[in-house]
C-alpha cells in the first residue's frame, strides 16, 4: 500500500507541475503504547511507529511562490511564505509555512512545489500531523541543503505545532517519527531525549480501534491539561518548599504528602502525570522481559487514570476498552493519544489478531457507534528520504 501511495503521488506531482519532483520523503504515523500526557511534563513515554506514512514530493520553482497540493483534501493552494500568516479556511499549509519560515532562518528557501499524500488516518490520535510535518520540514531541508541535526527535526516539528498552530504539544510525536525503528518501541526520556529501543515480542500484535469522533473540544482542552500541569508544578513546589520545573521532579510519596493542601483537580492531573511515568519504566521493563500481561495490566490502569484523574478519555474510548479487556488473547487495552475521541489500542496474541479484530469492532457498532473501524497495525520505521 506504502508503495502505491509513493508511485501516485510521484505521477500527481507530473500532472500538477509538468516534470518529476526532486525529493520525497516519508514519515510514520504513531501510537503510543503508555506515557500519556506526561511529554510536556518532562516524562516517559513508549510510542511505536506504525505502517502508515505520509509522503512529500517536493521540488524547487525558484522565485518567491509556493504552490501545494494536498492528495487527500484534493486542494491546491499557493502562498508567498513572507510574511507568513495564517490561514483559517486552509489549515494544511500552515505546517508548510511553519517549516519554511523556520527553516530559512538557517539557509534561503526559494519557491517549492509539494504534492503531499498520506495513509495516517486524520483526526484519530495517531498523529498524522507530525507524521505530516516531519515530512515536510526534511523535504525542504534536504532539497535547500539545510544541514539539520537529527535532533532538530522533532525540536523544530514541535515548535511549528505550538508557534504556528497554537496546540501546545509535546515532543513525543515527531520524535517518534523520526527515530522510530521497526519491530520496537521507542522508549523516551522527553527531559533528556535520550531514547532506547526496545524490541516488541513476535507473537503479539497491536490492534487499533479507531472511534470516528474527534471532539472539537479536544485542542483546547489538550492546551487547559497543560496549564493545569503547569499550576500543578507550581502548587507542589510552594507546598514542598523544593523547585519544581515539572511534574517529572515530585515522587509519588512527595505528592501523596501534599495531597491536604492541593486544589482537587489539580491534584488529580499530577496524580496521573506520576504515576504514568512510573508505569512507563515498569511496562518498559516488562515488554523487554516479553511480559505482556503486565504489559496489559499497565495499559488499563493508565486507561483507567487518564479516565477518572486526567479526565480526556470519553465515552467511545471506553467502550472499546470495556469490549476488548475480557476477550481471550488481549492482553491490554487503552486509550492512546491525546483523548477526546481518536484512538484506542489493544495489546492481542498474534494468532488471534484477525478474529479479535472483527470481534471488537462488531461488538463496537453494535452498541452504536457506526464510524468506528478497527486495524492491525504493523510497526513502522522513521522518516526517510524515499526518492532523491
Ligand atoms: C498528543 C501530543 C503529544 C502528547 C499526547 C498525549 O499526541 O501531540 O505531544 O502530549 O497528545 O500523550
Amino acid at each position: 500500500m506504502e508503495g502505491d501511495i509513493k508511485k501516485d503521488l510521484i505521477k500527481l506531482y507530473r500532472e500538477e507541475f509538468g516534470k518529476a519532483p526532486d525529493i520525497v520523503t516519508s514519515a510514520p504515523g504513531r501510537i503510543n503504547l503508555i506515557g500519556e500526557h506526561t511529554d510536556y511534563n518532562q516524562g516517559y513515554v513508549l510510542p511505536i511507529a506504525i505502517d502508515r506514512r505520509t509522503f512529500t514530493a517536493a521540488g524547487k520553482r525558484g522565485g518567491e511562490l509556493f504552490i501545494a497540493f494536498s492528495k487527500e483534501l484534493g486542494k491546491k493552494t499557493s502562498f508567498e511564505i513572507l510574511p507568513g500568516k495564517f490561514e483559517h479556511t486552509n489549515f494544511w499549509v500552515n505546517y508548510i509555512k511553519g517549516a519554511c519560515n523556520l527553516l530559512s532562518a538557517q539557509k534561503t528557501i526559494e519557491g517549492t512545489n509539494f504534492a503531499i499524500g498520506s495513509t495516517v488516518p486524520r483526526g484519530s490520535g495517531l498523529s498524522s500531523s507530525a507524521a505530516y510535518v516531519v515530512s515536510i520540514i526534511e523535504a525542504v531541508a534536504y532539497l535547500y541543503g539545510v544541514g539539520l541535526k537529527d535532533i532538530e527535526v522533532p525540536i523544530l516539528a514541535q515548535r511549528i505545532e505550538n508557534e504556528f498552530i497554537g496546540v501546545q504539544s509535546g515532543i513525543m510525536d515527531p520524535f517518534v517519527a523520526k527515530f522510530a525503528r521497526e519491530g520496537s518501541a521507542l522508549l523516551i526520556d522527553t527531559k533528556t531525549l535520550e531514547y532506547q529501543y526496545i524490541s516488541i515480542p513476535k507473537d503479539c500484535s497491536i490492534l487499533v480501534c479507531v472511534t470516528g469522533v474527534k471532539r472539537a473540544i479536544a485542542t483546547t482542552e489538550y492546551n487547559k491539561r497543560r496549564q493545569q500541569c503547569q499550576e500543578a508544578g507550581a502548587s507542589l513546589s510552594r507546598i514542598l518548599g523544593k523547585e519544581v520545573t515539572s511534574l517529572r521532579d515530585v515522587s509519588i510519596n512527595e505528592l501523596r504528602n501534599a495531597e491536604g493542601e492541593m486544589d482537587r483537580v489539580l491534584y488529580m492531573r499530577a496524580l496521573h502525570v506520576v504515576t504514568e511515568n512510573d508505569r512507563v519504566v515498569k511496562t518498559s521493563a516488562a515488554l523487554m522481559n516479553g511480559n505482556k500481561e503486565f504489559v496489559g495490566d499497565m495499559m488499563l490502569e493508565s486507561h483507567m487514570s487518564l479516565c477518572s484523574n486526567f479526565q480526556v478519555s470519553g465515552p467511545e474510548l471506553d467502550a472499546y476498552v470495556d469490549i476488548a479487556e475480557p476477550l481471550d488473547g488481549v492482553y491490554g487495552a487503552r486509550m492512546t493519544g491525546a483523548g477526546f475521541g481518536g484512538s484506542a489500542i489493544c495489546l492481542v496474541d498474534s494468532e488471534a489478531e484477525n478474529e479479535l479484530a472483527k470481534r471488537i469492532e462488531r461488538e463496537y457498532k453494535r452498541r452504536g457507534y457506526e464510524n468506528g473501524y478497527v486495524f492491525i497495525a504493523r510497526t513502522g520505521c522513521g522518516s526517510r528520504l524515499e526518492k532523491s
